[in-house]
């Protein structure tokens, strides 16, 4: 979860450094730091905080060099501070890192017991003191850097110089993303396209275990044993534009109010919106034989790979798995061989995720990857992927990668739908015409945003909020939940309505603020229900429904917004844009980092 760059061949190397960890910031921002080299000797400067004080260091006290690394940290190992902050260093070395080390204790007690001092708390200084160790037995920063790999045990994605080299940087990836940028007489390396792609569109994504030496010209790359091997160069698609805030005062405000464009654009890659039909997925004649599927991932992925159960149960007849990356991949799964495995990440990085896709790999089960970052390892391992479209998600609070995850899984919905027969030709119309009519619906909601404004003005200062659904709505109350609690920092809970009662009802009293996701399906009545034992006890309802679910309510103490009448398959879309609001107005409205809230970053690529 932190960000690394490298630049090599640039006179200014100290503003690409900054301007490239400032694209990286959504990964982690607890503190930051260069290094660079010049006349062969490594200057550093490193600060706590975001990337803005580096900045202010650099301006009084600047740095120059034409090779240089940089960093910045989302804490795995010891506190944020300056001392921690990378790049570490150790005699003629200094590296920026990635990942964990899970050796490091056993390392670091070896290298103390040689004498080796150590400045820091962090798992990543044990590299640098164990290169520079090999180095001072004369091997060469290759060859010393490749020793001291073999050692390590865990994931890195590392950039290292060495003093007295000038024209000359190392990098190795191992469980953490990394790539080589290929400028003209210029190289970088950076953890992902959004750092590199304003310095170049030529990147070359390193495989696990490789090294490489990266001169101003060119760049080798050699595999964990030291054999010269090829790696290709591909063009990015990403353009640096889509990487800017837009006139919106936040990222997460750009990416919900552009979730109708975005959605749209999705859709053309699934349904021939003129033929008004389904564009078939490369991988179809795998998925004819699958009669199982099992969906993992993380956060609000999972959120949506929920929902997608729903779908592909009900619509397709598939019988659907889903849990959290992190509990799956512990699980003893029966009968891979004849299922699908779906791996729903926005990073495409999120390491618990990647883990079981490597599970399921290993285990020779199919694999499909629904991704926002086509060049991520969960794309490349895959062996079939679907892109989401979203473009880059900067706001670390996931919002339109959401809604284009919905989108690609109800599309994959009706592909298995049509394949098993399970749905008529009219029905499988009605789908997809109501997947169509969804970024017209979003729009209309989005033009209520001052109503989620007024939600949030009542309760910004709620020390609990509950959220609830049935079906479909249920996973889109756990989502509204997370957001409101990831970016406001007030404590959140989605529940299925039906579950209120088994426990957390005892969290109601009067004034407790409850969030009440209720689409006129055919559950609204229950859900309802459950509104009247919530209002008995003093609770303050919101009742997000359409016209025909708010008839049913008649009681001036519920609060009641009014969303447009939709088909019930992209309703958990059109209510995710509420939920979203509420959660963003209600962050502004507490000053809290709405883009970059405390603790947390946008790839979570350490287990
Ligand atoms: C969502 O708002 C969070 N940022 C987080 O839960 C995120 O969804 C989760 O870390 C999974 O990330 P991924 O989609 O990139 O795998």
């Amino acid at each position: 979860m932190c960000g690394i760059i490298g630049v090599i061949g640039h006179s200014k190397v100290s503003s690409l450094l900054i301007e490239g960890l400032k694209r990286l910031e959504y990964r982690g921002y607890d503190s930051a730091g260069i290094a660079t080299l010049l006349n062969g000797r490594i200057d550093r400067r490193r600060s706590l905080g975001k990337i803005e004080n580096l900045k202010k260091l650099l301006k009084k006290n600047p740095i120059k060099g034409n090779v240089g690394i940089g960093h910045t940290r989302w804490a795995t190992h010891g506190i944020p501070s300056r001392t921690n902050a990378h790049p570490h260093s150790s005699g003629d070395v200094a590296v920026v890192h990635n990942g964990i080390i899970e050796n490091y204790d056993v390392l670091r007690k070896d290298l103390e017991r040689k004498n080796i001092i150590f400045e820091s708390d962090t798992d990543t200084e044990v590299i640098a003191h164990l290169i520079s160790f090999f180095l001072k037995k004369n091997l060469s920063p290759l060859k010393a850097t490749i020793t001291a790999l073999k050692k390590v045990e865990g994931a890195f994605a590392l950039g290292i110089i060495f003093s007295g080299i000038n024209n000359y940087l190392i990098c190795a990836k191992r469980g953490s993303p990394l790539a080589i940028g290929k400028g003209k007489n210029c190289n970088y390396i950076g953890s992902d396209s959004i750092a590199l792609a304003p310095l170049t569109q030529k990147l070359c994504y390193l495989n696990e275990g490789d090294i490489a030496e990266i001169t101003s010209k060119d760049f080798k790359v050699y595999d964990q044993n030291g054999k010269r091997v090829k790696r290709k160069i591909t063009i990015t698609s990403l353009a640096n534009n889509k990487i800017k805030m837009g006139g919106y005062n936040h990222f997460m405000q750009k990416e919900i109010f552009e979730q109708p464009a975005v959605i749209g654009d999705a859709l053309k890659y699934f349904i021939d919106t003129k033929k008004k039909k389904l564009l078939i997925p490369s991988f179809a004649k795998t998925i004819k034989k699958i009669k199982e599927i099992y969906i993992a991932a993380c956060g609000t992925s999972y959120h949506a790979s929920l929902i997608g159960k729903y779908w592909l149960e009900k619509y397709a007849n598939i019988k659907t798995e889903v849990d959290i990356a992190s509990e799956f991949r512990y699980r003893n799964i029966i009968n891979i061989k004849n299922s699908l495995g779906i791996f729903l990440s926005q990073s495409g990085e999120t390491a618990d995720t990647l883990a079981v896709l490597r599970y399921f790999n290993q285990q020779k089960g199919k694999t499909l990857g629904i991704i926002n970052s086509a060049e991520s390892s969960i794309a490349r391992e895959s062996n079939h992927v679907m892109e989401t479209h979203a473009g880059p998600e900067i706001g670390v609070a996931s919002t339109k990668a959401f809604t284009t995850q919905l989108v690609a899984l109800g599309t994959l919905t009706l592909f298995m739908a049509n394949f098993n027969k399970a749905i008529g030709r009219n029905e499988m119309n009605k789908l997809s015409n109501a997947l169509l009519e969804a970024p017209g619906q979003i729009s209309k909601i989005l033009k209520m945003d001052n109503i989620f404004h007024k939600t949030a003005t009542s309760i910004k200062n709620a020390k609990n909020v509950l959220y609830i659904g049935r079906g479909t709505s249920y996973p889109v109350a756990l989502e509204g939940a997370l957001k409101l609690k990831e970016i406001s920092y007030i404590h959140a809970e989605g529940y299925p309505a039906g579950e209120i009662k088994h426990g957390p009802i005892a969290l109601v009293e009067k004034g407790v603020p409850v969030i009440v996701i209720a689409p006129s399906d055919q559950l609204i009545d229950k859900t309802i229900s459950n509104v009247e034992e919530l209002l008995s006890r003093g609770a303050k309802i919101i009742f997000i429904s359409d016209k025909k679910g708010i008839k049913k309510i008649n009681n001036k103490k519920i609060t009641t917004i009014c969303l447009p009448e939709s088909h019930e398959i992209i309703s958990p879309i059109l209510y995710s844009i509420p939920v979203q609001l509420i959660a963003y107005h209600t962050a502004v409205l507490k000053g809290t980092d709405v883009d970059q809230p405390r603790n947390l970053a946008k790839s979570v690529t350490v287990e």
